[in-house]
């Protein structure tokens, strides 16, 4: 099995598969994107079947009496839809674009490899969301931003990098329904804020035509200080006629250049990067000036909210990070041109194991909105723990935010139901590098392939996307799939279990945010404080304390409000509580904090040992690989259980009620 081709690499199907009588292609493919669709069918059920289908014309399709594949212009689809259905032992894909004919080959595709036939087979779909895209945090040095498998595979010692594997990328990102992507870090510095001159134009073009050829837009992060970086002019001021002048010009020119180009992804006033804030202006100064500049080309301006003061004295507690983004942005609600998009962390802080859901989902009315999670595992276990995380989003998308009576959810919002708006979507970013299977630990790309599947489908549930990922990578093994869905189902509760309790969060050690360090964070100008002293722990953001809470809609904003009906998970992030307090389980938060330390390594515990009995069942060399980071997690697990609690036990001086050993 070849891991460079992830989940498609194809297994052989069994002889009494229906999908073996297909023995023709009939199309007559004119763009790329649709050489693409039939290339990907002719080698996937080649693969499959031993037998390549053969390509013959569209005019032809009655000829052979055998059964064939066929594609059907649908004038009434959805844009990338598609409908694909058995016809008198045809099959159809009918779509009203090329990209829907793709994303309709590659459910065929799937279909046969998770052993359903086309026999009867009528599955139609539209994209959920317009925008699923990935961003890389990749540098141009080659190395990556929390990247943790590998480096990077766009570029290396500054140079953009366009070989085989920018096309199986293309084509896994094809294959899921992604349709976006950013190649370059969020911090644009050094060679990067370069991408946007001549240097790299013909690589940048050779790229976007792959893409393009497999329906993803190419974007690029900006240095909103380039005017003055790359030495043209000594401002960067928005509501400077020069500046934004220099900007239209170079628009154009890097449209000319690269037309595939889908538009730009900024960073700007944020942990050290420059933006309109150095001028007096507004972020929506800054937004506009660029989306003015790149609108005739039909580009996108996606702005991030991540915005707040990192910089701040941790005995000051009436600043709050929490509140930062929110109250950086709400007041522009309205103000953003139309080919602006707000890019919104799906926590107020900065993708821990549990955030509540951002309140500017459900504060901005008239504002184009994107959810943006992380795959890349930063703070939950940097792909050496297995932590799926498509549950995490699933709760996420399904947060009421009660901005509209109905069809008010953060999915309804970034899908465009809420207020119609049609850009909008989920961004992830990425946790690929040039590691042979793609993410490091194998099971991490569950992630990848379940965040595509999600912004496709956010129906679809985490559970069934797991399995589909597992017989697709692994094949159909049953015993296989039941252990490697353990684990996968368990992973993102059990990691919870063992690292910061009740929502709080952090706790990590500084800059490379791996391991436990209760402290790491606590006397540091981040904003990251959980306040624990010998009564009690968390932070008070109740209108007693900084009033985050009541960013929120009702009933949401009373729900965190009162530690009486705050959620349990999130207690702490709300609420500074004795330590001997009541949770809604029953439980002291003393005797929470030692119980779920105890059982998470417990529920590790228990899915190494599941995971072993796999030895032989599945490739070596995946079986080796995971093994070894599954050996890591088990002590490490250790690690965040002792530290945790004795750093709790002699704090608090409340013994552990079942009496387990605590240092
Ligand atoms: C986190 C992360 C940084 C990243 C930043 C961002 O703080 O640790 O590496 O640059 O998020 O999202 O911009």
């Amino acid at each position: 099995m070849g891991f460079e081709q992830a989940w498609l690499s194809y297994g052989v199907l069994r002889k009494e598969s229906k999908w073996r009588g297909i023995e023709r292609i009939c199309a007559d493919p004119a763009s790329p994107v649709m050489k693409n669709a039939v290339g990907e069918l002719q080698k996937a059920l080649g693969t499959m079947t031993g037998k390549e289908p053969v390509l013959c014309s569209g005019a032809d399709k009655e000829a052979a009496g055998t059964r064939c594949i066929r594609f059907r212009q649908d004038g009434e689809g959805k844009a990338d839809g598609y409908h694909v259905y058995e016809e008198s032992g045809d099959v159809v894909i009918a779509a009203s674009s090329d990209c829907g004919m793709l994303y309709g080959a590659f459910e065929l595709i799937r279909q046969a490899q998770i052993g359903n036939s086309p026999v009867g087979l009528d599955i139609a779909k539209d994209p959920v969301m317009p925008l699923r895209m990935l961003n890389h945090w990749d540098n141009m040095d080659g190395s990556i931003e929390r990247g943790y498998s590998g480096n990077s595979f766009f570029f290396d010692h500054d140079e953009i990098l366009v070989d085989d594997r920018t096309v199986t990328y293309a084509r896994l990102l094809a294959s899921v329904g992604i349709n976006g992507a950013v190649i370059n870090n969020v911090n644009v510095k050094d060679a990067a804020t370069w991408l946007i001159t001549d240097r790299y134009f013909d690589k940048l073009r050779q790229l976007s035509e792959i893409f393009a050829g497999y329906g993803i837009r190419l974007f690029l992060s900006l240095n909103y200080a380039a005017p003055v970086e790359l030495g043209e002019l000594d401002s960067a001021d928005p509501l400077s006629e020069e500046v934004g002048k220099w900007w239209k010009d170079r628009m154009k020119l890097v449209f000319e250049q690269v037309p595939h180009l889908g538009g730009f992804l900024i960073k700007a006033d944020s942990e050290g990067r420059p933006g309109p804030f150095t001028y007096g202006r507004t972020h929506a100064d800054g937004a506009n000036m660029l989306a003015e500049a790149v609108e005739p080309y039909g580009g996108l301006i996606i702005w991030r909210c991540f915005v707040y003061n990192c910089k701040q004295d941790w005995r000051d507690y009436k600043t709050d990070r929490a509140r930062s983004g929110y109250d950086n942005f709400i007041e522009l609600d309205g103000a953003f041109r139309d080919n602006v998009i707000l890019q919104i962390k799906n926590g107020p802080m900065d993708f821990q194991v549990r955030e509540p859901v951002h309140p500017l989902f459900g504060g901005l009315k008239d504002t184009n909105q994107m959810l943006e999670v992380q795959i890349a595992q930063e703070y939950t276990g940097q792909q050496r723990h297995v932590c799926y995380l498509i549950p995490m989003f699933q709760e996420v998308l399904g947060f009421r935010t009660y901005v509209t009576e109905t069809d008010d959810t953060v999915k309804d919002l970034v899908s465009g139901k809420t207020f119609g708006h049609t850009k909008c979507g989920m961004a992830a970013v990425a946790n690929t590098g040039n590691d042979e299977n793609w993410t490091g630990h194998d099971l991490a790309a569950a992630n990848l392939y379940g965040f595509g599947r999600l912004a496709f489908d956010p129906s679809a549930l985490a559970e069934e996307i797991a399995r589909e990922w597992v017989v697709r990578t692994f094949g159909e093994d049953e015993e296989v799939c039941e252990v490697l869905l353990f684990i996968l189902m368990n992973s993102w509760r059990a990691y919870e279990m063992y690292n910061a309790p009740l929502g709080i969060g952090w706790m990590v050690n500084p800059n490379y945010h791996y391991g436990p360090s209760v402290d790491g964070y606590e006397y540091d100008r981040w904003g990251t404080y959980h306040r624990a002293d010998h009564l009690g722990i968390g932070v008070d953001r109740s209108h007693h304390g900084t009033g985050y809470a009541g960013l929120y809609r009702e009933p949401n904003a009373s729900m965190y409000d009162s530690p009486e009906s705050c959620p349990d998970e999130l207690l702490l992030f709300f609420h500074h509580m004795p330590y001997d307090h009541k949770l809604q389980s029953g439980k002291t938060v003393i005797q929470h904090i030692y119980d779920t330390h105890f059982e998470g390594v417990e529920l590790v515990d228990e899915m190494v040992k599941r995971f072993e009995s796999l030895e032989g069942k599945i490739p070596d060399k995946a079986y080796r690989r995971m093994l070894d980071r599954f050996r890591h997690q088990k002590e490490h697990a250790r690690e965040w259980r002792d530290q945790i609690n004795t750093y709790f036990y002699r704090k608090s001086g409340m013994d552990d009620e079942k009496g387990r050993q605590i240092f």
